[in-house]
């Protein structure tokens, strides 16, 4: 018996747990996984190498055709490249983290990216976790479970440092300021902005473990799946 592909859609602001959640939900259930995030960031890491002023909306919009971004989707080794050099380290960097809200906020940046993520969920033998801000909303509006994750902003700060280790030179407060900055910018954007989908299940994260979230949307899709 082949099951039918099962689509699941994780959205919430940064240090809600996503990525974590999306990867062992996904490794558990068979299916594949995508960080929607890494592919904005992967295309302001291109913009930030080829000098592009990501402050230029314009000029950002005129290069977002540019640059090959390919996501591999298995969960226990995703990875991601453009034009072919693994950027899955720049990436995470912070200069990439600062910029990639402006990038991400430029319409034909999001269709180039939105086109990309459909593709991918659309091949997915299995079905795929997709983890970002606007899956269920934008992206995969007839996904079969919708999750919405949130935390309060000291858990997400504090999630975030423990992430960077000692590579976060700037401190909690810093971390927590920087993070609330890109939410900010994430929710006010008119393209297609961080929100949650009517039909998605909020799940607050603050004072769960990553296992009991894992266990939480497992269950969600596992009755979903049932019905
Ligand atoms: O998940 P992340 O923090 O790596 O995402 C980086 C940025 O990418 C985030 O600040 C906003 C943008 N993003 C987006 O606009 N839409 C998505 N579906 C995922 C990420």
């Amino acid at each position: 018996m082949t099951a039918t592909p099962v689509i699941v859609a994780i959205d919430g602001p940064a240090g809600t747990g996503k990525s974590s959640t999306s990867k062992a939900v996904a490794s558990r259930l068979g299916l594949g996984f995508l960080d929607t995030g890494a592919q904005y960031r992967a295309m302001t890491w291109w913009m930030l190498a080829h000098g592009v002023d990501v402050n230029d909306p314009a000029k950002v919009a005129a290069a977002a055709g540019e640059p090959d971004i390919v996501s591999g989707t298995d969960p226990l080794g995703p990875t991601i490249t453009v034009d072919g050099e693994d950027v899955s380290g720049p990436i995470r960097s912070q200069e990439v983290s600062a910029a990639v809200s402006a990038v991400s906020a430029v319409p034909e940046v999001r269709a180039v990216i939105t086109a990309l993520q459909r593709s991918i969920a659309a091949a997915a033998p299995t079905g795929i976790v997709a983890e970002g801000r606007d899956i269920g909303t934008t992206v995969l509006p007839d996904a079969d479970v919708k999750i919405f994750l949130t935390a309060s902003p000291e858990v997400r700060a504090a999630r975030r440092s423990a992430e960077l280790k000692g590579k976060d030179a700037a401190g909690l407060a810093a971390t927590q300021a920087a993070l609330l900055k890109r939410d900010a910018a994430d929710s006010a954007r008119k393209a297609s902005p961080l929100a949650k989908a009517a039909d998605a299940i909020e799940v607050d994260t603050s004072e769960l473990t990553l296992e009991q979230v894992i266990q939480c949307v497992v269950t969600l899709i596992e009755e979903r799946r049932r019905r």
